[in-house]
């Protein structure tokens, strides 16, 4: 005998209704290594941002708390969802839980964008340098598919430093999708130089981004003058020991550094704590 199993009209059905809140759905997932993985989730409908920002997002604890960390939107202002590219610390309170998220799934995000990687912050000029070390790449995954990076700049240089060859897959299939992306593939023209490097596991070209830099190295291999304040502008985001380095490397050049409300030659933020 044939069991008939009972189909529910779907406006009949019951609302689901977020149990998290500031909840989003997590709609796809990518593992790229053992230590790094990106996600996408919903987007609130309140949420206005731009493009370079963070938010706070995370868990909701056993005891009925919410873990949050502070993490750069991944994706443009313009997209209809969000993205996030994350590191998984074994023992990290968030990403020992995060990294096991699947599709349908809900997150906590608090839909209150911050921070200073953005446009607003630096003064015009005509070659704009993103310094990345890690998962720094992430406010300039989204810069870089923000059109008005490619109306104001005539030329973006992107580093990007991983300590191993495969922590690059991220941020080269990126870059490797821009020309043809149909937004803004056009507008990004042959404006792009793409200089990853790596320090510990063998790739085409090593060294901290640092050292290359006083060597004069990058300069030398891009075929490009050295940074000038009357053209160059820079955003820096890594390690606190990385960043601290590369504020003196640019002074040092003669770029200041710029805030939201007193916009300069380059700004900084932290890709993690610690
Ligand atoms: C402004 C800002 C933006 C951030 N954006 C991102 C982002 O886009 N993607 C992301 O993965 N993280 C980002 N972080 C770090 C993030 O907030 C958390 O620290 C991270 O998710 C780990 O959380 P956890 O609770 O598992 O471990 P935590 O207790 O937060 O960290 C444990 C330790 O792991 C190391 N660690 C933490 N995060 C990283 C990282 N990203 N890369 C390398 N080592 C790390 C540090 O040594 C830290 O002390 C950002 C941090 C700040 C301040
Ligand atoms: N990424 C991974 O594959 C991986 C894997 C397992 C665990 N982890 C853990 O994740 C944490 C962070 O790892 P991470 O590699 O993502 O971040 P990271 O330690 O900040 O290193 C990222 C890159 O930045 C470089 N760097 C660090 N400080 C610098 C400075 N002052 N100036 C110039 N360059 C600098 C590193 O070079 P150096 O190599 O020379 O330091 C490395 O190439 C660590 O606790 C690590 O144990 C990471």
């Amino acid at each position: 005998m044939t069991r008939l199993t009972p189909v529910i009209a779907p406006e009949l059905q019951p609302a689901i209704q977020p149990t998290l809140p500031d909840a989003q759905t997590v709609t796809s997932v990518t593992h790229w290594t053992d230590s790094l993985f990106s996600f996408r989730v919903t987007r609130p409908n309140s949420l206005r941002f731009r493009s370079g920002e963070f938010v706070m997002l995370g868990l909701m604890k056993e005891d009925g708390r919410p873990l949050l960390r502070a993490y750069s939107i991944a994706s443009p202002a313009w997209d209809d969802e969000l993205e996030f590219y994350s590191i998984k610390v074994q023992d990290g309170p968030l990403t020992s839980r995060l990294q096991h998220i699947r599709p349908g799934d809900q997150i906590i995000l608090r839909p209150k964008p911050v921070g200073t990687l953005v446009h607003d912050a630096l003064i015009p000029g005509k070659r704009l340098w993103f310094f990345a070390t890690g998962t720094g790449i992430a406010p300039f995954a989204s810069l870089l598919r923000e059109p008005e990076t490619w109306e104001k700049y005539d030329e973006v240089i992107l580093t990007h430093t991983c300590r191993d060859p495969e922590d690059l897959a991220y941020g080269r299939q990126l870059v490797d999708g821009l020309p043809g992306d149909p937004l803004i593939g056009e507008l990004v023209g042959g404006k792009l130089r793409y200089y990853p490097t790596t320090t510990r596991g063998q790739s085409a070209r090593m060294g901290r981004i640092t050292d290359l830099l006083r060597s004069g190295k990058v300069f030398e291999d891009l075929g490009v003058p050295e940074i000038d304040p009357e053209t160059d502008r820079a955003m820096v985001c890594g390690s606190i020991g990385l960043n601290t380095d590369l504020k003196e490397i640019l002074e040092g050049f003669g770029l200041r550094e710029g805030a939201n409300s007193d916009p300069a030659e380059y700004v900084v933020e932290k890709a993690f704590v610690g």
